[in-house]
């Protein structure tokens, strides 16, 4: 056991020793493949990372973006923002899907908006419920109150001081003043489904709201990743760590709110634990203004994703890189700037990504002539090697694409061999198809030796994770980055899975 841990101390002291050699005479070359673990959930939060993050926050079903429907007692039917927005509000729907989901803005704890299917706000127009602004204005402030035996029973008060009542299929107004039961009789009694919800860092810092939040996001960042974290990552023979960021790091200690400073001090000790323990750091703007792709880790507020539509947000974007290139650009550690982080298409298109990218790479040539450059494919509809034209132009520049056996339908009745067979066979043939010899690096950096395989025993996901270890391994050219360090999902956690024997590297 003993000399076993020496061997493995030798072999990091002679691995540090030759990175500062190579250093010493520019950048690694290619033969320097990182491998590294995003560490997740510690500038940007996200569901399974640290639910427990949420707990203290009031009337917590309720945060922004969260997905409600209302089906009337009365009429047995939905509301609907009838054309997914844009006119009336109507009760008159048997299923819901789309325009029968409101999106949350949570304005306090008891007071919200709605966001219809087509963005506009629920409002009125005289005591008939519109959604037909796009701006939000006084009388689109609501209140929700749950019937105590049975929270999801509900009333919605209007800004006028009236409840919403279904007065008849086709007639939502917000006149109901004197309500007496919950019955099933009561017109303004609306049975309510969340179908969704959201728990990013907007989530979490606008449930929290302004006087807790520094509190609570203080507290994660002293004690979530600590030096420790880095100690263990770089004695396990891990070389880097991904660190998602969110845009509004670079106006710190102060940024817009709902955000809360504190994240770059945060980064700033990243930076230092890895300068001390030899590993390398791939920055990733992993949310941008206005969102790129509508996911809770992005910073959407609702779902929405805007960023790109105006030149406005790209411009932002490309400050926040020449802040944070220009911050740690002397840094021996920092490796890498990624621009962004799963823009998805069709909502980013390629011509709006190309123009950012080549401004983002200026904004950190500015600072660094030897950071790698990475560039994000485009999740959705999109050709994998989109890119190329614009990456030959740049210097050290990386492709990044994430491999996921989840989330798409074709892996849900996948076996455990079939899974490891489509590593072999389908990634070797997608990474083969991103990585050139003259092209950009390649760089998985996301992956995870999780997948949609029930009860699938400890040695299963060891040849899973081997899989993936040995494909990505020999193929991406710049290396890959397990998702994530720590998380409530065991799979998902690669100090457990490394603690656990589940993955050896
Ligand atoms: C609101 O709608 C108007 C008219 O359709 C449009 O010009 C404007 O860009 C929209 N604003 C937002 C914030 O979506
Ligand atoms: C909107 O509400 C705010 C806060 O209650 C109030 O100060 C403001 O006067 C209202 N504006 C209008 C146009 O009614
Ligand atoms: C619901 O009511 C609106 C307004 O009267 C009407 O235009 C629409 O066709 C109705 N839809 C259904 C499914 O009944
Ligand atoms: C994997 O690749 C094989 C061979 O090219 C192909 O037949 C199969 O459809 C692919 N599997 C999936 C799930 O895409």
């Amino acid at each position: 056991m003993r000399s076993c841990v020496n061997l493995k101390t030798w072999i990091l002291q002679l691995l540090t020793l030759f990175s500062v050699v190579s250093l010493s005479h520019g950048r690694p070359t290619a033969q320097f493949r990182v491998k590294a673990v995003n560490l997740g959930g510690w500038l940007v939060t996200e569901g399974w990372i640290k639910p427990s993050l949420f707990d203290g926050i009031p009337n917590k079903d309720f945060l922004d973006g969260t997905a409600l429907q209302f089906k009337s007692v009365t009429t047995g039917k939905y509301l609907c923002a009838e054309s997914g927005g844009g006119t009336i509000i109507v009760a008159n729907r048997t299923s819901a899907s789309g325009w029968e989901t409101f999106r949350l803005w949570r304005l306090d704890e008891n007071t919200f908006r709605f966001r219809v299917f087509n963005k506009q706000f629920v409002g009125l127009d005289g005591v008939k419920v519109v959604a037909v602004s796009n701006i939000s204005t006084n009388s689109s402030t609501f209140n929700v109150v749950k019937e105590s035996a049975n929270s999801n029973r509900v009333r919605i008060r209007a800004s006028n001081g009236h409840f919403l009542q279904a007065k008849t299929e086709d007639v939502v107004s917000a006149d109901a003043s004197t309500v007496n039961s919950w019955g099933d009789d009561d017109p303004s009694v609306f049975v309510m489904t969340i179908a969704g919800m959201m728990e990013g860092d907007f989530q979490l810092t606008n449930g929290f709201g302004p006087t807790k939040a520094p509190q609570v996001m203080k507290e994660h960042w002293n004690t979530f990743i600590v030096e420790d974290d880095f100690r263990f990552i770089s004695s396990n023979l891990l070389t880097a760590v991904r660190i998602p960021v969110g845009w509004w790091i670079a106006s710190d200690p102060n940024p817009p709110p709902p955000y809360v400073g504190g994240s770059l001090q945060a980064l700033d000790n990243a930076f230092l634990w890895s300068e001390k323990f030899g590993l390398k750091i791939i920055l990733d703007l992993h949310a941008v203004p206005g969102s790129q792709n509508g996911f809770e880790h992005s910073g959407s507020r609702d779902g929405s994703q805007e960023w790109g539509k105006s030149d406005e947000t790209i411009q932002q974007t490309v400050g926040v890189i020449e802040f944070l290139t220009a911050r740690y650009a002397k840094s021996p550690s920092l490796y890498a700037v990624e621009l962004i982080n799963e823009p998805l298409s069709p909502g980013v298109t390629l011509e709006t990504l190309n123009k950012y990218y080549k401004a983002g790479y200026e904004a950190v040539r500015k600072h660094s002539s030897t950071a790698y450059v990475v560039l994000s494919n485009r999740l959705g509809p999109a050709d994998p090697t989109e890119l190329f034209p614009l990456a030959k132009g740049f210097e050290l520049s990386v492709i990044d694409v994430h491999y996921y056996n989840l989330f798409q339908d074709v892996f849900d009745a996948m076996t455990v061999q079939q899974n490891i067979d489509f590593i072999y066979n389908n990634r070797s043939s997608q990474l083969a198809t991103v990585t050139t010899s003259k092209g950009p690096l390649t760089f998985v950096g996301e992956w995870v030796a999780e997948w949609k395989v029930k009860g699938a025993a400890e040695e299963d996901y060891q040849r899973f994770g081997r899989a993936q270890l040995d494909v990505y391994g020999r193929l991406a050219t710049f290396g890959w980055a397990y998702w994530g360090f720590k998380n409530v999902n065991n799979h998902w956690s690669l100090e457990w899975m490394i603690k656990n024997g589940y993955i050896k590297l």
